[in-house]
């Protein structure tokens, strides 16, 4: 049915022209894309606004925390390059990203022991268009994507965003399980469908906070060759590790088979919205072609800005500052989770990163609690968000990184008081009801 922009108020001689006239209904609705019609909005998003609060202590966001960053420097070298070189940094330029700021990535990526040619180096703007781009280049409507689970959520949008399917591999303590993924290839492919890349985040995921081991990397990486499979690897966190030196890239294990995507928004700033992709050259040059169609070129001021910051200030030594920040929340977490926790609920313990997912026991949902949880001055993310095939009922995903310990402290009572208290209605209810407590709320993984 077509329904026509009903409520649309009525031109009068008297109404200012730029006021706003507020429409019932979106007259363009029967218009979009399918595409735009497959974007969901996140249920949590209202509750968001009040989580924002400043009396609400948030575990809930991924920001970074740039507080520690040297705006005087970064500020001083913004100047200098207004300055000296204001007729290019503010033209367009280079559709794969400037030369030299390609070489100042390489130089990034070999600290992880990455050594790549700045020729194979497609800059983007943030990791995020990296996914798209590489999502728009390989997968039509109804292509399948094999992700871990839980996976990124951001990701998540943009496969949805490109009419993908997802499917979630299971994932054990040392990451993503390569015979679950053999099997899980070989149904969708069985059933017809073409699966086109798996999508993968080794290092200190987004949201389980698991890192894959060295083994598990060679294993997967085995997997992936044996099912002619393409390896997209997500590592935005790779150089925030709090316990040990960084693993081994899977595309320095394995360079002609895997897309790697780089960020610098957890080690410098995400404001500038950089990042890269390392592809094999094929894929470089559709990479090349897809971004000229998106943007043209990615943002110049930026890359010469993050080439600035990185000849001129101890980029390595900020990001053991960044370490050194980031691993005090973890253990404030941890020691508060240990310390706070109900009877059953587990969590797992990353090595780096942003993140700790927990699961919750007994029959509670945590979208539903978030309501409630948010009342008691704290917010999560519920784990449903990173799940699209609706698991992760029973999980919550909480982050580290912005609060201070003092307030990660006070979040993780509250949050566990919260939980008390749903547990108990939980058993309450099902008592009652006489029925089993085993009411199934999903598998949700239980990795701690
Ligand atoms: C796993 C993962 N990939 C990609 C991104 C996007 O990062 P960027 O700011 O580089 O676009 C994020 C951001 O949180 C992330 O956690």
């Amino acid at each position: 049915m077509r329904i026509e922009a009903a409520a649309a108020a009525p031109k009068t001689a008297a109404a200012p022209a730029s006021r706003r006239v507020d429409t019932t209904f979106d007259k363009f609705h029967d218009r979009y894309s399918l595409r735009t019609l497959g974007l969901k909005t996140s249920p949590v998003r209202a509750l968001f606004a009040v989580a924002n609060r400043p009396e609400v202590v948030s575990l809930a966001g991924g920001m970074p925390n740039i507080a520690d960053l040297p705006l005087d420097v970064v500020g001083a070298s913004l100047r200098e390059l207004v300055d000296t070189h204001g007729s290019v940094v503010m033209q367009y330029g280079s559709g794969q990203g400037e030369p030299d700021f390609r070489e100042h990535i390489c130089e990034v990526m070999a600290v992880e022991g990455l050594i790549a040619d700045p020729d194979d180096v497609t800059v983007t703007c943030g990791s995020q268009q990296g996914l798209d781009l590489v999502t728009r280049i390989f997968c039509d409507p109804g292509d399948v994507i094999m992700a871990e689970s839980p996976s990124y959520v951001g990701a998540l949008n943009t496969f949805a965003s490109y009419q993908a399917d997802v499917v979630h591999v299971d994932m054990d303590d040392d990451g993503l399980v390569p015979e679950s993924l053999r099997e899980k290839v070989a149904a969708a492919r069985r059933s017809g469908k073409s699966v086109k890349f798996l999508y993968t985040i080794p290092n200190h995921s987004n949201p389980s906070g698991i890192s894959q081991s060295v083994e598990r990397r060679r294993e997967i990486l085995a997997v992936a060759d044996e099912l002619d499979l393409l390896v997209v690897e997500d590592n935005p966190y790779g150089l925030l590790n709090l316990d040990e030196d960084p693993l081994p890239t899977l595309k320095s294990m394995d360079p002609d088979n895997v897309v790697y995507l780089g960020s610098f928004s957890k080690t410098f700033a995400p404001g500038f919205r950089v990042g890269w992709v390392l592809a094999p050259s094929f894929v470089r040059d559709k990479l090349v072609l897809a971004q000229e169609a998106a943007t043209l070129c990615p943002p110049v001021f930026s890359q010469f800005a993050i080439s600035s910051y990185l000849t001129h200030w101890d980029w390595r030594g900020q990001i053991r500052s960044f370490i050194d920040m980031y691993r005090i929340r973890r253990d404030t977490m941890l020691a508060s989770l240990a310390e706070h926790m109900p009877e059953g609920t587990t969590w797992t313990r990353p090595s780096g990163g942003f993140f700790v997912w927990l699961t919750m026991p007994g029959a509670v949902d945590s979208a539903a609690m978030l309501p409630r949880a948010v009342t008691k001055l704290v917010a999560y993310t519920p784990g449903t968000a990173f799940y699209a095939d609706g698991r992760g009922q029973r999980n919550i995903r909480l982050s580290f990184c912005y609060p201070t310990p003092e307030r990660i402290k006070v979040g993780v009572e509250r949050l566990a008081e919260v939980m008390r208290e749903e547990l108990e209605i939980a058993e309450t209810f099902e008592l009652a009801d006489g029925r089993r407590r085993s009411r199934d709320l999903g598998p949700g993984p239980n990795l701690a």
